[in-house]
């Protein structure tokens, strides 16, 4: 076929040329952004006296029928027309003859690349802002049901405190509050419309850039050509926003992987969201998990590879940024099914509060309130911290707890214990106590959770 670029070209391009140059095979998916991009571009140039308004109004009409063939499967893409872009200009002029070739007047691949992807990537993230909604309203929903259920929490991995699962699961809540505000403003950066932009230098015609960015749903215009078609700041900035979702689903799944082990059982998780092995008949997977915190890698790996295909650039557009697309179109993809299958396999998980309960009285997890206990009685805080150290290592000697010493036992290794000890470091007085703002006193992560819902509120009304 001849190359809608051929004229200055006396030779065809090789064939392994064309093979590793082509991008239709993965930028296809950008087909109808890519047409709605090129309708409001075909408006602009009739409305604005660039190209007859007839052959404005035909363009766009051929555009749409384009579209709807495109979407009934009717079309095959056509790997020597290179790219998306390409491919619809010749499945245009193809069907509306001459006029079809005045579509690309005053614009470049290269500002029509840049407009795609920012208009694709913006209708994704508010598909992801949608699954991370449903994820909030899991968790906020799970915590309202474990307000009373204590656990305990660690640090180095080795039970530290008590707190209670609500606590725990709020904690998740908090940080996926966060990576939706963070794609919010990825969002407000990337919604300029580059379009006008040309190749590099902008255009002799006089479009109109504004109402192109206006029908697109754009808050404005990019203002610096070069700048309009050379970064890819936008992609960047979203697999940033991308990883670090994945690294907070990563983090949950290791501690749901380790609290449904046979060892802690914390959590059974439903046969639905779980697999067998093909050997070991006993076997119950974690595999859902397991292959979120797998594909937390690939997410970084997309990150740096756009980093380091950008980082030597100069201005203005160079092919290689054609390579910003595999990784992007994988992350989203990747982030996408990790939500979607992470609220489900939480919401039907199992949680065994017994064993919670019995793990947060062993490990000397109250430890901490028998020191400030001693504290309140008048001992200075190391010296607090000394006598129960001594007094763990007795406990571990006799394999027994701090609760079931006897009190002959404790006023041993201090006369200031009384009879109102074993009140005061019962798992239940050790959460309760701790009532400070963003403590986890069941009081505390009630008034969380009614927040955490006024936030989500707030989102759904910010659209
Ligand atoms: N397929 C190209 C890309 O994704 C579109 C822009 C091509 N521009 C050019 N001058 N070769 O980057």
């Amino acid at each position: 076929m001849k190359k809608l670029w051929g004229g200055r070209f006396s030779k065809n391009t090789d064939k392994l040329v064309e093979d590793f140059h082509s991008s239709i095979s993965f930028d296809k998916r950008l087909y109808y952004w890519d047409i709605q991009g090129s309708i409001a571009h075909a408006r602009m140039l009739g409305d604005a006296g660039i190209i007859p308004k007839e052959d404005s109004r035909k363009i766009i009409e051929g555009l749409e029928e384009i579209l709807e063939e495109i979407e009934a499967g009717q079309v095959e893409f056509d790997l020597s027309a290179e790219d998306i872009h390409m491919n619809v200009e010749v499945l245009l002029i193809k069907k509306i003859g001459d006029t079809g070739k005045k579509l690309h007047t005053g614009r470049s691949r290269n500002d029509q690349v840049a407009l795609d992807t920012r208009l694709y990537l913006r209708a994704e993230i508010e598909t992801i802002q949608g699954l991370l909604q449903e994820l909030l309203n899991t968790l906020l929903d799970l915590a309202e049901k474990h307000l009373e259920t204590v656990m305990p929490g660690y640090t180095h991995l080795q039970r530290a405190q008590p707190i209670t699962f609500a606590h725990h699961l709020m904690a998740y809540f908090q940080m996926f509050v966060r990576d939706r505000e963070r794609l919010a403003d990825c969002c407000k950066r990337l919604n300029y419309s580059p379009l006008g932009s040309g190749a590099l230098a902008g255009t002799t015609f006089p479009l109109n850039r504004e109402q192109v960015a206006q029908e697109l749903g754009f808050a404005g215009i990019t203002m610096n050509s070069l700048d309009g078609v050379s970064d890819r700041d936008y992609v960047i900035e979203f697999t940033s926003c991308a990883s670090i979702i994945m690294m907070h689903l990563s983090r949950f799944c290791e501690e749901l992987i380790f609290w449904s082990s046979q060892e802690v059982q914390f959590i059974d998780l439903d046969d639905a969201y779980s697999t067998g092995s093909s050997i070991m008949p006993q076997k119950k997977n974690p595999d859902v998990a397991e292959l979120v915190r797998g594909k937390t890698g690939r997410v970084y790996g997309n990150l740096m590879a756009i980093l380091t295909v950008m980082k030597g650039l100069p201005l203005a557009y160079n092919k290689d940024m054609q390579e910003d697309k595999e990784g992007l179109f994988d992350t989203v993809d990747t982030l996408k099914k990790s939500l979607l299958v992470f609220s489900p396999m939480l919401a039907t998980m199992k949680v065994n509060k017994e064993n919670m309960l019995a793990a947060s009285k062993g490990g000397f997890t109250n430890a901490t309130d028998l020191a400030d206990y001693l504290v309140k009685k008048g001992l200075p805080f190391r010296d607090a911290h000394e006598v129960v150290g001594k007094l763990v290592a007795y406990c571990l000697s006799k394999n027994t707890s701090l609760d079931d010493l006897t009190l002959e036992e404790l006023q041993g290794f201090s006369p200031l214990i009384k009879e109102d000890v074993y009140q005061e470091i019962s798992v239940y007085t050790c959460v309760n106590k701790r009532n400070i703002p963003g403590g986890p006193a069941p009081e505390q992560v009630k008034l969380a959770i009614e927040a955490g819902r006024k936030t989500i509120k707030s989102f759904s009304n910010q659209g």
